[in-house]
């Protein structure tokens, strides 16, 4: 059963040069899984909350690449909040974390890196269900 001690934050490469700095991040070498989808979410206006699901088989990786917000993970039994503010590191999330994220700073975007395609029955997004399920596995 996974847990929120499975979620863990991971350091990205960061190639710094005067010109700038530059993130390369590599499926099954800088992250643990085979990258199969990306997605951004941006424009996210004050106050607003994403999130609110578990995925049953996806796991992810996800990025604060400009500004700040934070992730409220759930196992079912722990807790844990996690704020991401940095483009050189990521947080690791297994299959089947409850997760939420809030307090995104104006003109936050947040990367998601993907193990799987989007597929809509992989989701959990009744908070009950999720505990059940947890319950299960
Ligand atoms: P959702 O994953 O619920 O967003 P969040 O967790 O950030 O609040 O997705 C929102 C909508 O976008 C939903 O209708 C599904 C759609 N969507 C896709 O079509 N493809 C994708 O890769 C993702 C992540 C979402």
């Amino acid at each position: 059963m996974t847990t929120v001690d499975d979620c863990r934050l991971i350091d990205l490469p960061k190639i710094s040069a005067r010109q700038g700095n530059l993130t390369p991040v590599e499926g099954n070498k800088d992250i643990p899984f085979a990258i199969e989808r990306v997605y951004y979410l941006y424009d996210v206006p004050g106050g607003e909350a994403r999130g609110g699901h578990a995925h049953k088989e996806l796991q992810q990786v996800i990025v604060s690449i400009l500004g700040s917000f934070d992730v409220i993970l759930d196992d079912g039994r722990s807790r844990k909040i996690v704020r991401l503010d940095r483009a050189y590191y990521g947080l690791y999330m297994p299959r089947m974390i409850w997760r939420e994220l809030e307090n995104f700073s104006s003109g936050a975007i947040c990367l998601v890196l993907a193990s799987r395609l989007y597929d809509e029955n992989d989701y959990i997004r009744d908070y009950e269900i999720f505990l059940k399920e947890k319950q299960k596995s």
